[in-house]
């Protein structure tokens, strides 16, 4: 024998990234504008931006300005917003009562988008850290513990305020326990029967929150104190399950897993196990850290940022909140 065959690959795993039409047919996952919800962050008065300096091209609005912007993205075709209020200092008290204040800046800002466009879903951030002078999730003790049941009774109040503001979906970020099955009594006793749920089940005591807590000011109240007995541990999975499952029994409409890139395996595992709808936050670090290698010129923001999202696809995300998500609507129009 002249001719040895073994020395030919049997399949050839490069004949199907041959040409483009081939490579296009066996993609397995897409990114599409259906998949985004873009974060916002809101300021008291009006016509007024200021930026976010750890979060280039990010910027704090007043309502007005806000409204002009939600016609962009509805322009986009970007389904939903998810709204972060900047508190003034002078309204953050021990007991966060400005959560629940029908008329506090997250509630009318939900009325004024819900009014102009109906269309447009809006969610709510459910937890105190904005509204308290500690800067933490929920009520201290005299030692300086998070309360849990106290807490989450203020949070069934803010849940309830910002489905009477006209809220689609509420969504505690608190990792408080029982807080689900709680706000979903009180929605439910209070007829908002269609306000969707999207319970953080699986919130990581995370550093990649740093530029979040400068936009909202959270940072500077918080201090060196940090969030490691309510929120998990970075090197836990199974325990990100037994969350999961909890607030999925007690009648959480959406998952959300956060922080997002260095948590894909969470993001498959919760796919694979709860079949539910799950969503991923890339947050404020994820976002400054690949915006800021691109402003240096280290890496190809669209091309990363693009990946990225791509990546979450992949891992089982349904939908992703990004920092990005503008960003990417318009590079998929180009596309
Ligand atoms: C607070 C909250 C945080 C984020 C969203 N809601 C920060 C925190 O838990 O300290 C972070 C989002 C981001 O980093 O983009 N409940």
């Amino acid at each position: 024998m002249t001719h040895n065959t073994t020395i030919f690959p049997q399949t050839r795993m490069r004949r199907m990234r041959y040409q483009k039409f081939s490579r296009r047919l066996m993609r397995e996952n897409l990114l599409s504008v259906d998949d985004l919800i873009y974060p916002v962050f809101v300021i008291e008065g009006q016509n007024k931006t200021e930026t976010v300096p750890s979060m280039p091209g990010i910027e704090r609005k007043t309502i007005d300005l806000l409204l002009q912007e939600a016609e962009q993205l509805l322009g986009l075709g970007i389904p939903a917003v998810a709204l972060f209020p900047v508190t003034d200092s002078d309204k953050k008290t021990a007991d966060a009562a400005e959560a629940y204040n029908p008329e506090a800046l997250a509630q009318r800002c939900v009325r004024a988008l819900k009014q102009r466009f109906p269309e447009l879903g809006v969610i709510t951030d459910v937890a105190l850290d904005p509204f308290t002078s500690h800067g933490q999730d929920g009520l201290l003790d005299t030692d300086g513990y998070v309360l849990n049941d106290e807490t989450v009774e203020v949070l069934c109040k803010q849940a309830l305020s910002h489905a009477e503001a006209g809220a689609d979906i509420v969504a505690p970020s608190d990792m408080m326990d029982g807080r689900i099955g709680a706000i979903r009594n009180s929605l439910e006793k209070n007829r908002h029967i269609n306000t969707r749920i999207l319970a953080y089940a699986a919130k990581y005591a995370s550093s990649f929150y740093g530029p979040f807590r400068d936009a909202v000011g959270s940072a500077a109240n918080l201090g060196a104190a940090n969030k490691y007995s309510y929120q998990m541990d970075p090197a836990n999975s199974d325990e990100a399950l037994r969350e999961i499952q909890l607030d999925l029994q007690e009648g959480a409409d959406m998952i959300m897993i956060k922080p997002g890139m260095p948590y894909l395996d969470i993001i498959r595992r919760t796919k694979d196990r709860f079949g539910a709808p799950t969503f991923a936050y890339q947050v404020s670090g994820e976002y400054a850290m690949l915006k800021a290698a691109a402003l240096n010129g280290w890496l190809d923001e669209k091309q990363v940022a693009m990946e990225s999202l791509l990546a979450f696809k992949r891992a089982g995300a349904d939908a992703i909140l990004t920092y990005f998500a503008k960003s990417a609507a318009q590079w998929l129009q180009e596309q």
